[in-house]
């Protein structure tokens, strides 16, 4: 099936569906275990017209590198969401820019905290920068609106979990490294770790106002459903600062 199809059409909160990792070079199989079924991995997408001329800095390597343009991306992500097919169009500009990670690091800069650099927060499109702290969890929890991930540095493992009766129920996983982009749709229900020792960090993209959006999570323990929304997840990361400044302490 192409990339996205069917699976954006509103209404079908409860669809089967297949995660989707993107990676702008062949996967390297022996370093991305797929844990379970349900995982597609993608051909390069077929790029578009080149971007105009932008600033470069020097690699270690001596050759020449695209800064990354926080502002600049966002437009381009904006722009592209106007798209016919905006999700693609979207997705395509996050591939790119994930392809240099590195660069992307260096436009953001290191994570330092659990938080969300929020970069754009609008009824249609919701744009941040996820830090997830040292082997920090996160809760099933779904989305609503379909969604983009791009991992620029550290780790970001995925389970992803389905509606059976009046529960969830685990059905697959990835892992997702630097520069790999993921595409989830609307009903895709998810839980979050960062498996390594050091701050993992990735771009999230959303079609749809995230933080005003009544969404769902899952306790981790007896899989009960919750109400979600922006409060709670600000909640969770403050928790996990928190958790982590004692666990200095001691
Ligand atoms: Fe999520």
């Amino acid at each position: 099936m192409p990339i996205g199809e069917s699976y954006y059409e509103p209404g079908q909160q409860h669809k089967a569906f297949d995660p989707m990792i993107l990676r702008p070079e062949p996967p390297i199989l022996s370093r991305r275990k797929v844990l379970a079924g349900g995982v597609a991995l993608m051909a390069p997408l077929p790029s578009r017209a080149a971007p105009p001329p932008e600033k470069t800095n020097t690699a270690r390597n001596g050759k020449q590198r695209m800064a990354f343009d926080r502002e600049r991306f966002v437009e381009d992500c904006i722009a592209a969401h106007h798209e016919a097919d905006g999700v693609s169009a979207v997705r395509e500009v996050l591939t790119r820019a994930i392809r240099d990670h590195r660069a992307v690091l260096s436009g953001l800069g290191e994570p330092k905290q659990a938080g969300l650099d929020v970069r754009l927060a609008s009824p249609t499109l919701t744009i941040f920068a996820a830090h997830w702290t040292p082997q920090m969890n996160l809760l099933p929890h779904d989305h609503m609106m379909w969604a983009l991930i791009g991992i620029y540095t550290g780790r970001e493992d995925n389970i992803f979990w389905r509606r059976r009766e009046d529960t969830i129920e685990a059905f697959g996983a990835n892992c997702l490294f630097e520069g790999d982009v993921a595409e989830l749709p609307a009903n895709a229900i998810h839980s979050v770790t960062n498996p390594l020792l050091r701050f993992a960090g990735g771009i999230h993209i959303y079609g749809g106002d995230f933080f005003e959006t009544a969404r769902h999570q899952w306790d981790p323990e007896t899989l009960n459903e919750e109400l979600s929304d922006g409060e709670t997840i600000r909640a969770l990361f403050a928790r996990e600062n928190e958790r982590r400044k004692l666990g200095e302490q001691n």
